[in-house]
């Protein structure tokens, strides 16, 4: 039985070399900081995106809470997308934690308009809270990626007013490939980035928090307040260390098979495959005008060896990843043929 996982890059499983690295990490106690595996991660990253210094943290939602907190003080003001993972899927974490009020605005395509970002930023009054930051995401959870121009915009606004930036790098490296830069090119607009180690660079667990030795300092206390002082976690680090030094690369052919994928369903009579919105490792479609039912569909290709979401707003999102081969896209696309032709609910037509 196939075993094809579509639902997110979230899914990847460790490659035997990380695997060989876990098990001789030198390790030591990391709140004391006798970890050289964790410095040697840290340090790593922090050049990577051209910063001071970096810290490792749990995951993503860890990295960018932690960034809020070090940001900010309690009752501070963050502008940032209504759409953005902070907003959508942290579960209003912000509020808890930091004790900040999100300022969430509409965004196109992932982007806000900087003239609305500008017109929210807080003046002295009595009544106002302080805005305290702004936060980017690129590459977006739901596969946008936001341009260049865009951040430098928005970084040159912050500047002005002298608040910081937070960017949600969960997918940097996606980002940059699909823009053609480095990672750094991306991070220089940001004051502190987190990017993740696990989704499609394949390590089992953990993100980074990179920015100026500073801030990193600061956060480094808040990650311990938080219960994130992870002491012998060189363990997890060298599979990190795999992932940034290896894996990379391999997200141009995530994309490429994204591509693909999205070619091959173009062709099924019915769905609607979003191409222009092919921008890193995820395919969305609609398949609405087969009148067949997206949860069928889920459980029909569970049936199959497949697994994929069920449809947000009558959108279905696949996603492609390092242990997704090109063969098992033809699969998939076979097997969704296959299901749609054997179904009286499909519209032939
Ligand atoms: C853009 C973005 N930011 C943050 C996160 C949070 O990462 P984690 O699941 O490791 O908390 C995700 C997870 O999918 C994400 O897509």
């Amino acid at each position: 039985m196939k075993n094809i996982d579509l639902r997110s890059d979230t899914v990847t499983v460790p490659t035997p070399e990380m695997y060989e690295a876990m098990t001789t990490a030198k390790l030591g106690d990391d709140v004391y900081g006798d970890d050289p595996t964790v410095r040697e991660l840290e340090e790593y990253s922090a050049e990577l995106l051209g910063k001071e210094a970096a810290l490792f943290v749990p995951s993503g939602t860890f990295g960018n809470q932690l960034a809020i907190f070090t940001h900010c003080e309690r009752g501070d003001e963050v502008i940032l997308g209504e759409d953005c993972h902070i907003v959508a899927y942290e579960v209003g974490a912000a509020a808890v934690i930091a004790g900040v009020q999100l300022r969430a605005l509409p965004t196109f395509k992932g982007q806000m308009e900087p003239a609305a970002v500008e017109a929210r930023i807080r003046g002295e009054n009595i009544h106002y809270p302080k805005t305290g930051l702004i936060c980017l995401e690129n590459a977006y959870s739901n596969g946008r990626v936001v341009s260049v121009e865009y951040m430098q915009r928005i970084f040159a606004i912050a500047q002005k007013h002298n608040i910081p930036v937070h960017l949600d790098g969960a997918r940097i490296f996606n980002a940059a490939l699909s823009l053609g830069v480095e990672a750094k090119e991306l991070a220089v607009y940001a004051d502190s980035v987190m990017f993740c180690l696990s989704k499609g660079l394949c390590a089992p667990v953990g993100s980074i928090l990179a920015g100026t030795r500073d801030f990193i300092t600061a956060a480094r206390k808040k990650r311990k307040l938080m219960g994130g002082g992870m002491r012998q976690v060189g363990v997890l680090a060298a599979p990190g260390l795999v992932a940034l030094k290896k894996m990379i690369p391999h997200l141009a052919e995530d994309h490429k098979k994204a591509k693909l994928l999205g070619a091959e369903l173009a062709k099924i009579p019915g769905i609607k495959v979003f191409s222009e919105d092919i921008q890193i490792n995820m395919v969305f479609i609609d398949i609405s005008a087969t009148g067949y039912d997206p949860d069928l569909l889920v459980s029909e290709l569970y049936k199959k060896g497949i697994k994929v979401n069920g449809a947000n707003n009558g959108i279905m999102r696949f996603v492609t990843n390092y242990w997704v081969s090109r063969d098992d896209i033809y699969y998939v696309v076979n097997c969704l043929k296959e299901i749609l032709a054997s179904s009286s609910q499909y519209d032939k037509s």
